[in-house]
């Protein structure tokens, strides 16, 4: 085929189609102490020795916070219709509550009117895992007053940019707050008590409920309202009874303990008699689930890779919590991070969540891949990312086909950033950063994403 019928195949986007790249607060922001910034789980965490690869922190991250000009920028030049980004809590309200702290306030401020101004609309998550420290020393996830903190942080956030903030997102991936946070003690704050990670789940689902309805009360735009969930695409290791029952337990205790609850107003009861050992879920007080259970526009959904798993008559590895089930690596090939890459898998969880939730719009919050390919003369030619990202939009794309009723995708990530536990090993940005100046270098990837984002054709796949 010549190289021209091969273009009239490529996969067209609709013209509506939303693409984007996404960051978090804590990975790029660095300035952790400036202008009244208050500590985080995850300033004290990435100072405990052990915890994080090679002792790194987020002391200076990719130092956007004195940098937000030329990211501004260096996003615009893509020509993406959407940046998500995650407001830090500990900038807006040092200690988690109280009184506001108008710098925090000012440098969201900075960054919304700037995207308008270049023409690109602002997608912000409230919650992408910098619990002010002062909460996690009151209690963190598992007290339940953190909802109520939680919710007012929230309006505070709706009453200051809920006049331009297109797209809300109350919480990134509540299943490591709680799971890693709590459970495997992997991620701040570290603690690891599965009873503890149950109460987590609950109150951060408790948290999104109060947010949305705090941010109801006084946004005055007309945004979208969502939240983004790391929703497994479960796959039996074998057909066998056991194994495929294996995969259906895991994703009630991955995805439908917070999706169940959110968006069907209930707990499943395979959460509940798998988890009878633990808890009696007697932290569910009457009306929370009302509470939880409220209209969303669209969900977000975060996906890398697919989990097999297997029955094992004991806990087995790799589920935060015991479960009678291990998880089962498969062969092929894998990104840096060690997650093997099958872009079956997105395509199987987009069919799946609009069966389950029909109607419901759907976005890809984050979708990428970490490899360090060096660079070269001032150009990093990361081919196995541009590979990544195709095969993962022509998913998407098929998704569409099949009537998904998909709105976005944002790649993760805009730039390098610290990547929690593994420090700055794990280089997920389209954009490289040298960590030694700083200095921001476009990757291939880049410029061939913001061909996608300009004509909404899928690029040829190197
Ligand atoms: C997701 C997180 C994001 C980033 C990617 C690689 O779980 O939301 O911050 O670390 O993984």
């Amino acid at each position: 085929m010549s190289e021209s019928a091969e273009r009239s195949d490529a996969p067209v986007f609709p013209a509506g189609f939303v693409f984007g790249t996404a960051t978090a607060s804590y990975q790029i922001e660095g300035a952790v102490s400036e202008d009244g910034r208050g500590p985080s789980i995850w300033d004290t965490f990435s100072h405990t020795p052990g915890k994080v690869r090679h002792g790194d922190t987020g002391d200076v991250a990719c130092d956007h916070y004195h940098r937000l000009d030329a990211d501004l920028d260096l996003i615009a030049a893509l020509g993406i219709q959407a940046y998500r980004f995650s407001i830090a809590w500990p900038r807006i309200q040092p200690t988690g509550s109280g009184p506001v702290n108008p710098a925090g306030v000012a440098f969201y401020d900075r960054m919304i009117d700037g995207l308008l101004a270049r023409g690109i609309s602002p997608t912000a998550t409230l919650y992408h895992w910098d619990l002010p420290q002062p909460l996690e020393d009151a209690g963190g996830w598992p007290n339940r007053e953190t909802a109520d903190r939680f919710a007012a942080y929230a309006e505070i956030c709706g009453g200051a940019f809920g006049d331009r903030v297109a797209t809300w997102t109350t919480l990134n991936e509540p299943y490591c707050s709680a799971y890693l946070g709590y459970a495997t003690g992997l991620h701040a704050p570290g603690r690891t008590d599965a009873v503890a990670a149950l109460q987590a789940v609950h109150t951060l689902n408790l948290a999104h409920g109060k947010a949305l309805q705090a941010l109801r009360s006084v946004v005055t735009g007309s945004p979208t309202y969502s939240v983004t969930h790391c929703l497994a695409t479960v796959r039996p290791n074998s057909d066998s009874a056991a194994d495929q029952d294996a995969a259906l337990l895991y994703r009630a205790i991955a995805n439908d303990v917070f999706t169940g609850p959110q968006l069907r107003g209930a707990y499943p009861e395979p959460i509940l008699s798998a988890t009878a050992g633990l808890t009696d879920w007697s932290f569910v007080a009457d009306g929370d689930l009302e509470t939880i259970c409220r209209p969303i526009d669209v969900l977000g959904l975060n996906w890398y890779s697919p989990t097999y798993v297997q029955a094992s008559p004991a806990p087995g590895a790799g589920p935060p919590i015991p479960l009678p089930l291990t998880f089962v690596e498969q062969p092929g090939e894998r990104t840096d991070m060690g997650w093997r890459i099958d872009a079956s898998g997105l395509e199987d969880m987009l069919v799946s969540l609009a069966a389950d939730f029909p109607g419901l719009p759907i976005m890809v919050t984050e979708n990428g891949c970490a490899f360090d390919d060096p660079v070269v003369e001032g150009r990093v030619h990361d081919v196995r990312r541009i590979r990544y990202l195709h095969d993962h939009l022509a998913a998407v794309h098929s998704a569409l086909d099949a009537g998904v009723p998909l709105v976005g995708y944002y790649v993760w990530s805009l730039m390098d950033n610290f990547e929690w536990a593994e420090g700055y090993y794990g280089r997920f940005g389209i954009t490289h950063v040298d960590y030694d100046t700083l200095v921001r270098t476009p990757r291939d990837s880049a410029a061939w994403f913001a061909e996608l984002a300009r004509t909404k054709v899928l690029p040829p796949r190197p």
